[in-house]
């Protein structure tokens, strides 16, 4: 696809749950949610047992118990990107019982309890649209008191790189499958 101009600047930020309260099409949003997922994904499953397991815990859970942390980004009436978040601490909930690197990274959950998972559409990448939404859970966060935040992720990975320039910090790192799973922590108490 392509675009004529800056895809960032017709793309809009909503939270799920007031795009639901005025009525909008749920169902079809968390299709798009879900249509992004998939496509992100860098494996799926061929066994659809395991691949309904791997979308529940990587997505379809924070619908159900966070929903008020799910944003998303439209353009045109249509879903280009999505985040989900978390306020608990990972390592001491069963809901994320199946990661273990939680283990290794406890102690830092402590100050950095939340978490988020954030997606765009390969189309509508490295146009500001993945900022906007995290400013987004970042204010509802601090609303709500939420200290700091975490994301997981791989040394090799680009987005690293988006993350540190929104303030967040390599804290621990643990090795995987011959690389490194990252933790970067983001106190809330700040701007940017
Ligand atoms: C990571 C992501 C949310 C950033 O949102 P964005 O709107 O593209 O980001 P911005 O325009 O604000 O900033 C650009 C930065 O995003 C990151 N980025 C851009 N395209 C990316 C891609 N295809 N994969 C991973 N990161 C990417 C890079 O760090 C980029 O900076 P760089 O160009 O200097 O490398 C978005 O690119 C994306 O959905 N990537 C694929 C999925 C992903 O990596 N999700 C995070 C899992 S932990």
């Amino acid at each position: 696809m392509s675009w004529i101009g800056d895809p960032g600047l017709s793309v809009t930020i909503h939270r799920l749950v007031d795009l639901e309260a005025v009525g909008r099409d749920s169902a079809a949003l968390i299709a798009g949610i879900e249509r992004i997922f998939r496509s992100a994904a860098a494996r799926w499953p061929d066994d659809p047992v395991a691949a309904r397991a791997f979308q529940e815990l990587w997505l379809s859970q924070y619908l159900v118990y966070e929903r008020e942390l799910v944003f998303i980004a439209k353009s045109g009436g249509v879903v280009v990107g999505y985040l989900v978040g978390c306020r608990i601490n990972p390592a001491t909930s069963p809901r994320f019982a199946t990661l273990g690197y939680f283990q290794t990274f406890a102690a830092y959950c402590v100050d950095y309890p939340a978490h988020l998972h954030i997606n765009l559409d390969a189309d509508f990448r490295g146009h500001g649209i993945g900022e906007r939404l995290i400013e987004a859970l970042f204010s509802q966060l601090r609303a709500d008191g939420v200290i700091g935040i975490h994301v997981v992720t791989g040394r090799e990975q680009r987005n690293v790189g988006f993350y540190r320039r929104l303030g967040f910090d390599e804290l621990v790192a643990t090795p995987r499958g011959g690389g490194e799973v990252l933790f970067l922590g983001r106190r809330l108490g700040g701007g940017y």
